[in-house]
């Protein structure tokens, strides 16, 4: 076995150290060094001395002349919204990454893909480095799996994956989990950056020369500090989150980047006993076991192009001691935080010693500036004791002035509250409508609707 040497070097200031160390000696910077194979000063040092540029002329073509590789060449996943997040079903010859903490149900959703790929008539592997066979089947079985051209097989060598997908004439493979692989020529351990960055690379070139279609699962944890799956990111061509609340809830896979579509779209799923389901009526699931309390505002959010009635949960105590805790559940802590100084300030709402708790229900993580007014009426609901009105929805973006401001796809938020039998929106005065109950700051809105015991 070739032991390669590897070196560690800083991703902030590239200076390079022979062991590692939380903190780079040359720029300060904490977690910052990644461990790297060592090409050997001498071997660069007389690649450079010869001076000649060594490389050859790149033969270039029109743009025009040039064919598109993807025509009719994408496998539908089974999932109708999972296909709508890949542009149209996964592309053959494309690496894609998988990742979410563990128990999310990547392996589940997997083993589905594969079986309705299987079932199209594709030849279809799925390699776990983590299960056994026996493991797999029950999952299978569970799942009700099962075809001739679903093969299975267990490995956990970077090597033997990339020569199977290479020669095995697979349609689609799925390799599960990177973190679990390495490579025969690399001492270090499995799951370290050396290991998954490596194996990553094997996997993606014999995918591109095989025109086989790669799925690579990658944990990362609640942080999304694994720096493991983070390097893969660059490297592959679709990066798929899969988010959401382990223990029940909805559960969302998005891409973050994806080479072949748009990163807007989203599909919502729920895990049930026989695998995950698409969610085709979420604002209905998230509304069914809606009490309205003082703090819960239903807001009309936009899912990538959909719209989404989610209910928004605040909780204002009086603060025991010291200084006041602000808690927020699917929301930005620092938006909320924004907020609040915001209320405090335009509003004369007095929030300096009271504890704030914000709960987005059914596990959504709310990404919509279109958020803000809702938050701030659950907030000021929660520490009035006042409700809202039960059959008006709540959206439109604060400014810092307390002013409100208008928002994207208004329309289809509109649209979504009628569907589900709401009266009124509280919007932006922008928009006209006669739906919308129109509110241009802050203050306004508050003492105009807030107003039932
Ligand atoms: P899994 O797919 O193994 O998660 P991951 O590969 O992301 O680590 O499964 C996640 C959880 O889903 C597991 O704890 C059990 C549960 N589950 C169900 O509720 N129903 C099912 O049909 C299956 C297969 C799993
Ligand atoms: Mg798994």
């Amino acid at each position: 076995m070739v032991k390669v040497k590897s070196k560690y070097v800083c991703q902030n200031c590239g200076a390079s150290y022979s062991k590692w160390a939380g903190r780079c000696e040359n720029c300060g910077e904490w977690n910052t060094l990644l461990e790297q194979v060592a090409t050997t000063e001498t071997e660069v040092k007389s690649a450079l001395a010869k001076g000649a540029v060594s490389g050859k002329k790149l033969e270039a073509v029109s743009i025009n002349t040039i064919e598109p590789s993807d025509a009719g060449s994408r496998l539908p996943t089974g999932f109708p919204d999972l296909d709508m997040v890949l542009g149209g079903g996964i592309l053959l010859g494309s690496v894609s990454l998988l990742a979410g903490q563990p128990g999310m149900g990547k392996s589940t959703i997997l083993m589905q893909v594969c079986s309705n790929v299987a079932n199209g008539g594709h030849k279809v592997l799925y390699v776990s480095g983590e299960e056994s066979a026996g493991q797999v089947k029950l999952r299978a079985v569970r799942l009700g799996a099962s075809s001739d051209k679903l093969h299975f097989a267990s490995s956990a060598s970077g090597n033997d994956i990339a020569k199977t997908i290479e020669e095995g004439g697979y349609d689609l493979v799925i390799v599960d989990s990177i973190q679990t692989l390495s490579m025969a020529e690399i001492s270090s351990a499995p799951g370290t950056v050396s290991q998954v960055s490596n194996c990553g690379n094997l996997i993606i070139r014999a995918a591109k020369s095989s025109g086989t279609a790669v799925i690579i699962v990658g944990h990362v944890t609640k942080e999304g500090t694994l720096a493991g799956p983070k390097v893969l990111e660059h490297l592959v061509d679709v990066v798929l989150n899969f988010e959401g609340d382990r223990y029940g809830g909805f559960k969302t896979i998005r891409a973050v980047k994806n080479r072949f579509g748009s990163t807007t779209e989203v599909a919502i799923f729920e895990m049930a006993t026989k695998g995950l389901v698409e969610v085709k009526n979420p604002s209905e699931a998230l509304l069914a076991e809606r009490q309205n309390t003082d703090g819960s505002i239903i807001m009309a959010t936009i899912e990538g192009t959909r719209p989404l009635l989610v209910e928004i949960q605040a909780l204002v105590n009086p603060t025991n001691f010291g200084y006041p805790k602000r808690t927020a559940s699917g929301f930005d802590l620092n938006r909320l935080n924004l907020l609040i100084a915001v209320l405090e300030k335009r509003t004369k709402l007095s929030l300096q010693d009271k504890d704030i708790f914000i709960n987005v229900v059914g596990g959504m993580r709310l990404n919509d500036s279109a958020a803000d007014l809702a938050i701030c009426m659950a907030i000021a609901s929660a520490a009035a004791g006042r409700k809202l009105n039960d059959k008006i929805v709540v959206f439109g973006e604060v400014g810092l002035g307390g002013e409100i401001r208008s928002v994207i796809a208004p329309d289809r938020r509109i649209a979504e509250a009628k569907k589900l039998g709401f009266d009124h929106a509280i919007a932006p005065a922008t928009i006209k409508d006669k739906f919308v109950l129109p509110v241009k700051d802050l203050r306004s809105a508050l003492v105009k609707y807030m107003n039932n015991k």
